[in-house]
């Protein structure tokens, strides 16, 4: 499932808006700061971040939680940034990934309008992060070659424990 890209939103519904609340909810059980649909299971378009306030953040940043649907990246700064990320989909793993400082992103809302915004700091590198998900590439594809030899042993017990409990669910379960 996380490896496959997600198909576009063409129906902004109830169904739309009940995915949304739910994904925020396992956002927030998990402590998590985003989350991409492929997550939970559903490939649509679509993910949710939580960014905690910064101290020091500039006034007029974007409202939290933000729903994103269809986001795509439209520009990208020069600077780049060395950042020790996480995913809930990888417990307990963690690597730096590089990546652009700041972006601009297109996205639309839960009633299909169109919204740009510029994002920095950690909201920069979560919704860079999301966006990764919903084309199917993951943390550990961001990683270096080394990191990922660190990690092998981790990897492969994560690997493991996924088949084993996928084995287990009940045909035509959620897993
Ligand atoms: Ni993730």
């Amino acid at each position: 499932m996380l490896r496959r890209a997600s198909d576009p939103v063409t129906a902004f519904d109830g169904l739309l808006r009940r995915l949304a609340r739910d994904m925020i909810d396992t956002m927030r059980a998990s402590r998590g700061i985003g989350l991409a649909a492929q997550q939970v299971g559903e490939t649509v378009s679509l993910c949710v971040l939580e960014i905690p306030a910064e101290p020091d953040a500039a006034p007029g940043g974007p409202e939290m939680p933000m729903v994103l649907v269809n986001p795509r990246i439209t520009a990208a700064g020069q600077d780049k940034e060395s950042f020790e990320e996480g995913c809930l989909s990888f417990p307990d793993l963690a690597a730096p990934v590089v990546r652009p400082a700041d972006v601009e992103v297109a996205y639309q809302d839960l009633d299909g309008a169109e919204h740009r915004v510029s994002l920095q700091g950690l909201a920069a590198r979560a919704v860079q992060h999301e966006i990764d998900h919903l084309q199917g590439i993951l943390l550990v594809d961001r990683m270096t070659q080394m990191k990922k030899l660190a990690l092998s042993g981790r990897l492969k017990r994560l690997r493991r424990e996924t088949r084993d409990r996928l084995a287990r669910a009940e045909p035509g379960g959620a897993g």
